[in-house]
């Protein structure tokens, strides 16, 4: 049995308050227990937006009642909100920019906007942009202009982690994430094969069934020489994330599917099998899943908190599985080796043997501590 720290996933999105028919905080964080995920910081594009005193108190107030493993929730950037959330730094994971298009109404355009937020929110947190390309360019420019951190969200293209790994080596604060998904997975070969290949586990991949709608996911899955780019320059990437971000199966195969793939039970099942194939080692997960994670997001160490795996197990990943309630994975059959058997959360027995153990509420603001 291996014995790892309780893994911290800087990015998920658990829909609550507003769309608890797709997660809350209950069933996401079931979820991250099962995925040996002890800490998660939650996205604030709900319904209503997480961005000012009382939306965050909003979501704190779920949290603090369904939560079942520790969390900080994420604050927006609006266009006319600097003030409020930098007067709430202390209570929030980080700040959440928006600058290209995805889920939810959290978006800024006009860069003059961006302004005030990179000048004012505290420098003891990171920003977080999610920024394509070359909008990325543009936040890392940011970075540079006002002298702070910002961390580049689920970054999936070749030009972008090259552009990062240049920035970098002169001195720009700038750090980034990568998800599974960008890593395991290509962009869907065109109709009618709907496949999404995997060019790391060839014998997987394949057979999401279903519409286009199950590969809808932003930043989209990007081709091999992105791919293999990432893997090239894991070097440069600071964390993974898994960007949890469940859709009912409904509503992906419906007319307009939103964009988003759950990934909490399958991120270290899937790098466990990259390390069982030779790609990674599992110190370089605990790097990107604990250390860096707590260093960027100045996160305090959980006492008395690890998890076990059996590095030897192998199983089939199932969605009747998962205690997401979106009720499907774009990795559905696939063969992976690695399971998380129990988790110690806080000296309590929080997940054994699939079975989550800890009630809703025992799982803390980390924030508040
Ligand atoms: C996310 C969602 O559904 O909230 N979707 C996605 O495709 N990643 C939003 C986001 O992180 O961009
Ligand atoms: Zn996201």
């Amino acid at each position: 049995m291996l014995k790892l720290p309780g893994l911290i996933d800087p990015h998920v999105h658990l829909r609550e308050p507003g769309a608890t028919h797709k997660e809350d905080f209950d069933s996401g964080t079931s979820a991250a227990l099962a995925g040996g995920f002890t800490l998660v910081l939650a996205m604030p594009n709900t319904k209503p937006p997480i961005f000012d005193a009382s939306t965050l108190d909003l979501a704190l107030a779920a949290a603090k009642e369904k939560a079942r493993c520790d969390y900080a929730q994420f604050v927006g950037a609006g266009p006319d909100n600097a003030d409020q959330v930098a007067a709430l730094a202390d209570k929030a994971a980080a700040l959440k920019m928006y600058l290209d298009k995805t889920f939810g109404e959290l978006r800024l355009d006009d860069m003059t906007l961006w302004q005030l937020h990179f000048q004012k929110y505290p420098k003891q947190y990171p920003i977080v942009a999610h920024s394509e390309s070359r909008s990325m360019a543009a936040a890392i420019l940011f970075a540079a202009m006002y002298d702070r951190p910002v961390h580049i969200a689920h970054i999936s293209l070749r030009e972008e982690v090259l552009l990062i790994k240049a920035a970098k080596e002169r001195g720009i604060k700038v750090t980034c994430e990568v998800c599974p998904h960008h890593l395991f997975l290509t962009a869907p070969l065109p109709p009618p094969v709907l496949r999404t290949p995997s060019p790391i586990f060839p014998e997987n991949g394949g057979g999401l069934g279903g519409g286009r709608g199950r590969f809808e996911v932003r930043p989209r899955l990007a081709a091999q020489k992105d791919v293999d780019a990432l893997w090239a320059n894991l070097d440069v990437i600071d964390c993974f994330a898994t960007d949890h971000a469940p859709h009912t199966l409904e509503e992906k195969d419906s007319e307009k599917p939103p964009p988003g793939f759950p990934g909490l039970e399958t991120a270290l099942p899937l790098l466990l099998t990259a390390v069982d194939d030779g790609r990674l080692t599992i110190d370089d997960i605990v790097l990107r899943s604990v250390t860096n994670p707590r260093r960027i997001f100045n996160l305090p160490e959980q006492p008395e908190t690890w998890i076990e795996v059996d590095e030897k197990a192998e199983y089939e990943i199932k969605a009747a599985d998962q205690f997401t309630r979106c009720g499907w994975t774009p990795f559905e059959g696939w063969k992976v080796k690695g399971q998380v058997i129990r988790v110690v959360l806080r000296a309590c027995e929080a997940f054994k043997d699939g079975k989550v153990l800890v009630p809703p509420g025992y799982g803390q603001n980390v924030r508040a501590w």
